[in-house]
């Protein structure tokens, strides 16, 4: 018997155990999806319809991640935001062409590089995820990054990063360290966003990235 149903059957025994022969239906319970971890393709296509948190009621689209499957640096985000979701693509609206940008100045494409977020699916009115969306949407970042095996993931902002290190330290104590997650180099640099409102981040950024250029893109 597959996963869901046994999920499923476990359900409805409880359900009939407490009400009799009716049955209360709750989306939420029965979506969990049974990931098929095969390749970033098959693992898009066995989760994009995860209702495992409120967040799949309200998205448009599951934003998986886009690039080079075997990638050496990823990039993760927090989570889409209204263009992202409209997509069902990772930093496509301000704040992404800003990425681009950047990543053009380090001599980087899209296709060079993976990008995606902690939280695949958009937060209403973009709030930040709740520790409890963490939780249910960590192990789809963890098992893209077995599949990609990068040598460096980037934190892009303080959301991204605290999320991952699970610290509440402030984004300027975070940078220029070398962190690991899942037993891969982890850096935290400013958000594209943040930049787009604050200049004064764009040099400390630019510094960033001239530092993983040297030290994560040298041949
Ligand atoms: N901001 C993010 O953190 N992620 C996106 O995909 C877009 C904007
Ligand atoms: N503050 C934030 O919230 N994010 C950044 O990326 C930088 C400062």
């Amino acid at each position: 018997m597959s996963h869901n149903s046994d999920i499923t059957v476990r359900y409805l025994n409880q359900s009939r155990e407490l009400y009799g022969n009716k049955i209360f239906l709750d989306s939420q319970t029965v979506n969990v999806p049974v990931p098929n971890t095969k390749t970033l393709e098959s693992f898009n296509k066995s989760i994009r319809e995860c209702l495992k948190c409120e967040l799949g009621n309200t998205r448009t689209n599951f934003v998986f991640g886009v690039g080079n499957p075997h990638a050496k640096i990823v990039f993760v985000g927090e989570a889409p935001g209204e263009k992202e979701d409209l997509k069902g693509e990772p930093f496509v609206g301000r704040a992404g062409q800003l990425l681009d940008k950047i990543l053009a100045a380090i001599d980087l494409t899209r296709e060079d590089i993976y990008i995606c977020n902690v939280i695949k699916c958009r937060p209403p009115q973009n709030r930040d995820p709740l520790p409890s969306e963490v939780e249910l949407c960590e192990p789809y970042l963890k098992t893209q990054l077995a599949l990609i095996n990068p040598t460096l993931i980037v934190a892009l902002g303080r959301i991204a990063a605290c999320t991952i290190l699970k610290t509440k330290e402030p984004l300027k104590d975070l940078r220029n360290k070398i962190f690991k997650y899942e037993g891969i180099d982890l850096l935290v640099t400013y958000h594209p966003a943040a930049l787009l409102r604050n200049p004064n981040f764009k040099k400390p950024t630019w510094e960033d990235f001239q530092m993983i250029r040297d030290q994560y893109l040298a041949d």
